[in-house]
C-alpha cells in the first residue's frame, strides 16, 4: 500500500504524525532497513532545535535518515553506527565517540528498543541486551557519552518505544530512558509519535492483541531533553578525536 505524502511542515502539538516513512520525492535513509526512522520526526527535531551550520549526532545513524535530513536543511550531520551501511556513517560504538567534549550542537538518537530487533553479529551490539537492566546499562553509558561531547544547553532527542513480549512482559523503555537521562538534561518535552508500522494492521496480530489481553504498540516517545549547564550534574570530561 503506498502511503500519501502530505507537504512535510512543522509539528506544533505534543501528538505527531504523518503518513510516510519519508517526506518529499525521495527517500532520507532507506526503506528497506529495518528500524528506519520516520524522516520527518528528525526534520522536525534538527528544524526546531538547530541552526544553519550546527552540528547534528547521531550515535545510532543506521541507514543514515539523520545525515540526509541534516543535508536537507543545511547542518553538518555526524552519523556512528557499530555496523555503518553506507560510507559517510563511521564505525563506533555509541558508548565510546571520537568527538571532542561539548563539541555538538543537537543528539538525534533512535536506539535498539531492547533486544526486539536483531541488527549485526557484532556483540557490542545494543539490540542485543534485555530490559531486564542490561539494556539500561548500556544505555546509561550512551547518554553519559551524549552529555559530554553535547555542548551546554544543547537538545538531545531520543525516539523510542516501549517494549511487549508474549511471556516477558512490559518494559518501559520510554520512562527508564527519561528518568536515567536526568543525571545530565532537563526535561523540555515528551511527544508521542503515530506508530503506521504495517503489522499494527494485521488481523492476525489485532487478533492475538484483542484475545491475549495486551496491546500492540501504537506511539513512540520523543523525549526532548536539554543538557544542564556545567556544576549542576555534570559530565564526565575525557574524550578525543574530531
Ligand atoms: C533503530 S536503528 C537506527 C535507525 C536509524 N535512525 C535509521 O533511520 O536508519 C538502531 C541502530 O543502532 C545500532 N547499534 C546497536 N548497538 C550499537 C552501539 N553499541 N553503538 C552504535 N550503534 C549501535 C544498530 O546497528 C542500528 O543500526
Amino acid at each position: 500500500m503506498s502511503l500519501r505524502k502530505p507537504k512535510l511542515a512543522p509539528q506544533v502539538t505534543t501528538l505527531w504524525d504523518y503518513p510516510s516513512q519519508h517526506y518529499g520525492e525521495g527517500q532520507q535513509g532507506s526503506q528497506a532497513y529495518r528500524g528506519a526512522t520516520p524522516s520527518y520526526v528528525v526534520w522536525n527535531v534538527v528544524h526546531r532545535f538547530s541552526s544553519p551550520g550546527d552540528r547534528v549526532l547521531d550515535p545510532f545513524c543506521g541507514s543514515g535518515t539523520t545525515l540526509d535530513v541534516c543535508k536537507d536543511l543545511g547542518r553538518e550531520g555526524l552519523g556512528f553506527d557499530l555496523a555503518p551501511s553506507r560510507p559517510d556513517v563511521r564505525q563506533a560504538d555509541a558508548r565510546s565517540l571520537p568527538l571532542k567534549n561539548r563539541t555538538v550542537d543537537l543528539v538525534f538518537m533512535d536506539p535498539p528498543y531492547a533486544d526486539n530487533l536483531t541488527y549485526s553479529d557484532d556483540p557490542r551490539c545494543i539490540g542485543k541486551l534485555k530490559a531486564d537492566g542490561r539494556y539500561q546499562r548500556a544505555m546509561r553509558l550512551v547518554l553519559d557519552e551524549c552529555a559530554r561531547v553535547l555542548r551546554e544547553d544543547g537538545v538531545l532527542a531520543i525516539y523510542v518505544c516501549d517494549v511487549f513480549q508474549k511471556g516477558r512482559g512490559f518494559y518501559p523503555l520510554g520512562f527508564d530512558l527519561f528518568e536515567m537521562a536526568r543525571a545530565h538534561f532537563v526535561p523540555v518535552d515528551i511527544i508521542a509519535v503515530t506508530r503506521h508500522n504495517r503489522t499494527l494492521e494485521m488481523g492476525n496480530y489485532r487478533k492475538a492483541a484483542d484475545e491475549g489481553r495486551f496491546f500492540l504498540r501504537g506511539f513512540n516517545y520523543l523525549l526532548l531533553l536539554r543538557r544542564k549547564k556545567e556544576g549542576a550534574g555534570g559530565a564526565r570530561s575525557q574524550g578525543c578525536g574530531q
